[in-house]
């Protein structure tokens, strides 16, 4: 085994199996401290479960707001009252209330697409099933059309949107450098395609609208020394296609909204307050894009690791099977230990003391909630997976403080409910021999689980 020189987030082995770097990162590298990139003066790696619970719990000291002078009309973004000012028109659409309503419709979403995983027999789990629960109740909550071909040409195009405006993730991985004349031109007949849905979002918004909406894309003016997405991979010009499109498509659906509000969807509650003059139009446009990116990705990476899990442990499929009631520790432990945020950033608004050492203002931090959960000093034996652990519902898997996963009891109720269906109509799943899963490594969100998980089902 390769011995840990440098902790790397993105490193593909760290994504792949980031488990050993964490205990390193416990217990040998830095324990009494934080952990600095050895070439990077302004990034540190917060790692302790104590020390990751103080700074997501003290917003005054170490802002979501990680770039000093450059304001992001992204809710996650924001801070104080002005993050509170968005997330309090969504919040009681999520409260375990308002989710326990869903459950209806929630079960009726999970058992199709489960029938479908039966009938088919052998497939890509991930295509077949995690990815396609999530979507469809995060459209049904959304308020956009049912229909999934739809559905996952805007989930592509929201993650081209979410590349552009928000380079976060990485630690600082430089820009791509010159790019050749030709290129640029490709790249410049390429955008051209992007046309009609501009004069679409046009008819949508007016000019002014539009100007609004793209002043954030693109990522070029990140200043050095804040956390970036590694370079963006694939054609930018594509990308920009692809942003007009959902750009386009979402000022639709307001429109829509506006004519026949309903108001247990998102998007009519978001209509309504910037009617009411409480939200941007681009403030609301992101707000749909965090739902439906953070709505989507998190738990079907969440099911696609529940049952890679259980593809390799039978009499766990049995006992779950068995004992519904052991489900609930199930899901806790599977937060813990596969945590779909592996890490989140933050900004240290002023010079202070964390875990014994000294940050200068500016210091950016990147908190490692994965290693959070595999800390010895709060969990026992941290690198077994153990769906009977005592406190495993105390992980840091939804985050803590204000920004507390907004979607924390809709997630844990789709995984207990597709998860229950799934044990109480399969009498085992197999991964299928000679198929490698395909780990998520390319994208440098801190995302854990599948791409893709080829596997078996017995009825
Ligand atoms: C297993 C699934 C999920 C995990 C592990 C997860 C994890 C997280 C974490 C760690 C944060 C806090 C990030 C930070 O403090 O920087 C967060 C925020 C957020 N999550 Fe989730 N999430 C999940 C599912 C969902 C779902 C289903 C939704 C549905 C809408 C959602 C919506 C959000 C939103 C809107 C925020 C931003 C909250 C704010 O800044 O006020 N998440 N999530």
């Amino acid at each position: 085994m390769r011995s840990i020189v440098e902790f790397d987030a993105l490193n593909p082995d760290t994504r792949k199996s980031p488990w050993r770097y964490y205990q390193w990162l416990n217990e040998t590298a830095a324990p009494q401290s934080l952990y600095k990139l050895p070439h990077e003066s302004n990034f540190y790696f917060v790692h302790r479960y104590e020390d990751v619970a103080s700074v997501l719990m003290n917003p005054l000291l170490y802002s979501s707001q990680i770039y000093p002078d450059r304001e992001i009309p992204f809710f996650p973004m924001m801070a104080g009252a002005e993050h509170q000012r968005i997330r309090s028109i969504l919040q009681s659409l999520f409260t375990p209330r308002a989710v326990r309503e869903l459950t209806p419709q929630i079960e009726q979403i999970a058992q199709r697409h489960t029938q479908t995983l039966v009938n088919t027999a052998s497939g890509d789990l991930i295509d077949l099933w995690a990815s396609k629960i999530p979507l469809n109740i995060i459209a049904h909550i959304v308020g956009h059309p049912d229909d999934l071909a739809s559905l996952t040409r805007l989930r592509t195009q929201a993650v081209a949107l979410n590349t552009e405006a928000f380079p976060l993730g990485g630690t600082g991985e430089r820009q791509i450098g010159q790019q050749g004349l030709i290129r640029r031109l490709r790249q410049l007949y390429s955008s051209l395609a992007a046309l009609p849905a501009v004069f679409r979002l046009a008819r949508h918004v007016g000019l002014s609208g539009v100007a609004e909406l793209t002043r954030y894309i693109g990522n070029k003016n990140v200043p050095p020394g804040t956390p970036r997405q590694a370079v963006s991979r694939g054609n930018p010009a594509h990308r920009l296609v692809l942003i007009t499109q959902f750009l386009a498509t979402m000022a639709q659906l307001f429109k829509q909204h506006i004519q026949k509000p309903d108001d247990t969807k998102i998007i009519s509650r978001l209509v309504g307050a910037h009617l009411q003059g409480q939200i941007s139009l681009v403030e609301m446009m992101m707000a749909v894009l965090i739902v439906l990116l953070a709505g989507y990705g998190t738990t079907s990476s969440l099911l696609g690791c529940a049952v890679h899990r259980l593809a390799n442990d039978q009499p766990l499929f049995d006992r779950l099977k068995a004992a519904p009631d052991e489900m609930d520790g199930f899901v806790e432990e599977l937060l813990r230990y596969y945590g779909p945020l592996q890490r989140t950033a933050r900004r240290v608004t002023q010079a202070c003391q964390l875990g014994g050492t000294s940050l200068a203002k500016d210091t950016q931090l990147i908190v490692l909630l994965g290693a959070a959960n595999c800390d010895p000093q709060k969990f026992d034996r941290p690198a077994l997976f153990d769906p009977q652990r005592s406190n495993a519902a105390n992980h840091i898997a939804f985050g803590r403080g204000p920004h507390v996963c907004l979607g924390a009891a809709l997630a844990r109720q789709e995984a207990r409910i597709a998860l229950q269906t799934l044990v109480s109509q399969v009498s085992s799943i197999r991964l299928r021999p000679g198929r490698e899963p395909e780990y998520i490594v390319d994208r440098d969100t801190g995302m854990y689980g599948f791409e893709s998980l080829d596997v078996m089902v017995t009825a």
